[in-house]
């Protein structure tokens, strides 16, 4: 079955793409300026992909400044069809521990501030109201969690992804009240990129991977000294699953 051409954005931890044979480097210049980084087109575990750094080729972009507007429509003149998102999260739920993989099932956007919609009013731009029901695609995130399963990579669940605005991390109190909204992990690039996936009309879903207990969830640990800890274990289940899925 041809599922289309994938796309890999890859964030903290996952800067570049072991194991990505690059073939050419796409310098796409978009509307709305130009993307992160250049898109990384080449092989990996023999099918086409392509790998996107978010916050840049030498990590420098913050969350607040990524221009996910360009990302995503680089991405659909790439000819790229589905978008996995990696990214990297505290973990508020219990079950979900550092250096511990997910793939979220839902959202809530704390954002702000960031040009989040193709449908800006700008000339010859319409409005669309997308349906944002369910905001990852059901059969991309069907397809990382088999994966998983078939790669004997503990998955520790689903969730809600809260994302924040950053760059700064969350308090005590704000991590307690996004346990109250029902999030189960925290990250700050979550939003807006799933939802100008969906106006692109891009299947996106997230492989998420925590690399911290978020503030307060297990008393107050360093949080840089539990990242830099779990981030390789965690990548790791990252890669297991995508070389799982790609093919
Ligand atoms: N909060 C928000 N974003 C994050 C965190 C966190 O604790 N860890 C990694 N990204």
């Amino acid at each position: 079955m041809d599922r289309g051409l994938v796309a890999v954005i890859g964030g903290t931890g996952m800067n570049q793409w072991p194991g990505l044979e690059i073939e050419q480097r796409l310098e796409i210049e978009t509307p709305y300026g130009l993307p992160s980084a250049a898109l990384l087109d080449g092989r990996v575990y023999g099918t086409r992909a392509i790998f996107l750094a978010r916050h840049g080729e030498g990590h420098k972009i913050p969350p607040h400044c990524i221009n996910y507007r360009a990302n995503l429509w680089a991405l659909r003149e790439a000819g790229v069809k589905q978008v996995v998102a990696i990214a990297a999260v505290g973990g508020i739920a219990p079950w979900f521990a550092p250096g511990d993989i997910a793939v979220p099932a839902d959202l809530i956007d704390y954002t702000w501030g960031r040009a989040h919609t193709y449908s800006d009013g700008g000339a010859g731009a319409e409005l669309h109201h997308v349906e944002f029901t369910e905001p990852y695609a059901p059969g991309l995130r069907r397809r990382l969690i088999a994966a998983a399963d078939a790669s004997s990579t503990p998955l520790a669940g689903e969730g809600v992804l809260a994302v924040t605005q950053g760059p700064r991390l969350e308090t005590v109190a704000e991590i307690r009240r996004l346990a109250q909204d029902g999030c189960d992990m925290v990250g700050m690039t979550g939003m807006p990129e799933a939802a100008l996936a969906r106006e692109l009309g891009l299947d996106y879903a997230c492989l998420a991977v925590s690399v911290n207990w978020a503030a307060g969830v297990q008393g107050l640990g360093d949080i840089h000294a539990e990242i830099a800890q779990s981030i390789e274990s965690g990548m790791a289940k990252v890669r297991a699953v995508l070389q799982q899925a790609l093919p």
